[in-house]
């Protein structure tokens, strides 16, 4: 009996490891270190009181909302929501737009005004990035890193910033949110004083197999459905704004046809990817 007893205590044990291991929780932190430590030092001591504290304090389950919602379209939206979404540009300034610490050098008004880009710029550092200087600068911090919950994050676009106000859904505010929690990357982990650190030839593959049939082979083509007058070519948008380029081909490019890599790239293939688009020509001429 008193064996039984033991065997059923491991398995619960068990179980309960296993599942709370399984558990994605990316913005819990202290899981690693609950999980490991309460397992090693409390086995059969006080079931009771662990499960009652572990519960208090990862109790950030998140919304399932957020667990249903899209990091890809959340990065198209941070790009330029309205022409994801299929709505008119804002014509109006964004309400924080006038609460920029730097009211001099970035001049823009009306739509721009409103791109999360805009304000946190494409390396998500804000004034630590790329904006920390030029036309762009408005000295408003980046994105990068933030430790909010998804409930928070949420809260916080929506209400704050007043995208909900301004149109957005709530679906379209978890997938900024889903975006902002997990899919932003360290961009410097992979560009440095403006160049991609990669493989370059590793690079040509993935653009040969990937881009080439609607980029054309050394990416001077104009893709299926751009305007006659279209420049952003390969070449020239990799070394001319690299952060803005890395987005854009994880995310795709907002109301077109252009696919996002976000699920087929690792950080490093992207960074392999554009450390070869850096070599094309950057205008046909
Ligand atoms: C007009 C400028 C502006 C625009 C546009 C803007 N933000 Fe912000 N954002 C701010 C400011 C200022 C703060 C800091 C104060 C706050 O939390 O509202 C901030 C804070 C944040 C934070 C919290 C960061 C942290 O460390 O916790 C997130 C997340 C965020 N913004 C996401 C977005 C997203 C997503 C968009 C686009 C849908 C967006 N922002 C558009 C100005 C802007
Ligand atoms: C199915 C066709 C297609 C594929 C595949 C494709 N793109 Fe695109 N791409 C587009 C379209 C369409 C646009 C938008 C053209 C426009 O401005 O209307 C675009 C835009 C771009 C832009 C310009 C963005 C800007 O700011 O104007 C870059 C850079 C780019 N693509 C790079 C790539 C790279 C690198 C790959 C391979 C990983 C790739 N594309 C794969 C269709 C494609």
């Amino acid at each position: 009996m008193k064996l039984n007893l033991r065997i059923l205590t491991v398995v619960v044990l068990a179980v309960t490891f296993v599942g709370l291991t399984g558990c994605p929780l990316p913005e819990t932190p202290d899981n690693g270190t609950d999980n490991g430590t309460d397992n090693g030092t409390d086995n059969g001591t006080d079931n009771g009181t662990d499960n009652g504290t572990d519960n208090g304090t990862d109790a950030t389950v998140d919304p399932a909302e957020f667990t249903a919602a899209d990091a890809v379209r959340g990065g198209l939206l941070y790009d330029k929501w309205w022409a994801v979404v299929g709505v008119e540009a804002p014509t109006d300034d964004h309400a924080l737009w006038a609460t920029r610490p730097d009211l001099e050098s970035n001049a823009r008004t009306g739509a721009d005004t409103w791109r999360c880009k805009e304000c946190h710029g494409w390396d998500y550092k804000g004034v630590d990035g790329a904006y920390s200087g030029g036309s762009h600068r408005t000295g408003f911090a980046g994105i990068f890193e933030t430790d909010a919950t998804a409930q928070e994050t949420f809260d916080d676009i929506k209400d704050t910033h007043g995208f909900g106000e301004a149109g957005l859904a709530d679906p379209e505010i978890w997938n900024l949110a889903k975006f902002v929690l997990e899919g932003q990357i360290d961009t410097d982990a992979i560009i440095a004083d403006g160049a991609f650190i990669g493989d370059a030839d590793a690079g040509q593959a993935t653009f040969d197999a990937t881009c080439s049939v609607c980029h054309g082979a050394n990416g001077l083509s104009i893709p299926p459905g751009g305007p006659d007058d279209f420049d952003a070519f390969v070449g020239f948008l990799s070394n001319d704004n690299p952060a803005e380029f890395l987005h854009k081909v994880r995310f795709g490019q907002p109301g077109t046809g252009m696919p996002a890599q976000f699920a087929v790239l690792t950080v490093e293939g992207a960074g392999d990817l554009a450390a070869y688009a850096q070599t094309l020509p950057e205008t046909a001429e």
